[in-house]
């Protein structure tokens, strides 16, 4: 089944947790959690402390996206506040390898992302070490930019990687989805959706999850 992922980069800051708690009152299973260091992309955000107000809150898996250089440096800081999975660039980790086994031996589940332009070759020796491979689908650093089309081509062939492998490794897609092309990116093969402005962006929140659910529904 598709699991919707809320990134609540374009919720209210000022009302984070009444957001938050509206997602998951609309039925999303993650909350994409998007952090960014000012240095591997031109934007800052959050660190552990907002993430840790926000555990036990809600009944949501944290799924926390590190778009910092060196995440090494702060992984268990991440995993300390709460976040039940942490992906971090391929393009940000001097040893990929090590990054991956570090997030794991605290017991949760790790992903690699790739920038849109990343091949998918940098992945081919460590997709078996992880739980989930994310693909952006925007240059990351910013929510509510559009979809890059060429993305859409490499889902198919990861999907194909994951199969031909035979592997249980989820495929998450970040950036520019929304009511209008979710159904194309879960046929491409993603089965966890990150909808920023789509969802937070939305009048309605629990109309707009119900709509990326049915439209997902492929
Ligand atoms: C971009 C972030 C995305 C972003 C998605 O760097 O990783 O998660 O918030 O926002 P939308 O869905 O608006 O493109
Ligand atoms: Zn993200």
């Amino acid at each position: 089944m598709v699991k919707l992922a809320p990134s609540i980069l374009s919720a209210d800051f000022s009302n984070l947790i009444a957001d938050v708690k509206e997602v998951e009152k609309a039925g999303c299973e993650y909350l994409h959690i998007d952090v960014m260091d000012g240095h591997y992309v031109p934007n800052i955000t959050l660190g552990p402390p907002i993430i840790k107000s926000l555990k036990g809150k809600v009944d949501m898996v944290f799924d926390a996206h590190l778009m910092i250089t060196d995440p090494d440096r702060y992984i268990k800081d991440f995993v300390d506040a709460g976040c039940d999975i942490i992906t971090v660039h391929v393009e940000a980790c001097t040893h990929l390898h090590r990054t991956i086994q570090n997030i794991k031996s605290h017991g949760i589940k790790a992903g690699v992302v790739l920038n849109p332009a990343t091949s998918l070759d940098t992945i081919k020796y460590v997709v078996e070490d992880v739980d989930m491979v994310l693909l952006m689908s925007v240059n990351p650093g910013f929510g509510g930019q559009s979809f890059i089309p060429a993305v859409m081509e490499k889902i198919k062939e990861l999907k194909k990687m994951i199969d031909d492998k035979n592997l249980d490794v989820d495929i998450e897609v970040d950036g520019g989805v929304g009511i209008n092309n979710i159904e194309e990116v879960v046929k491409a093969g993603a089965n966890v959706i990150v909808a920023g402005s789509a969802i937070f962006g939305s009048d309605d929140i629990g109309a707009t999850v119900k709509k990326l659910r049915e439209n997902a529904r492929v």
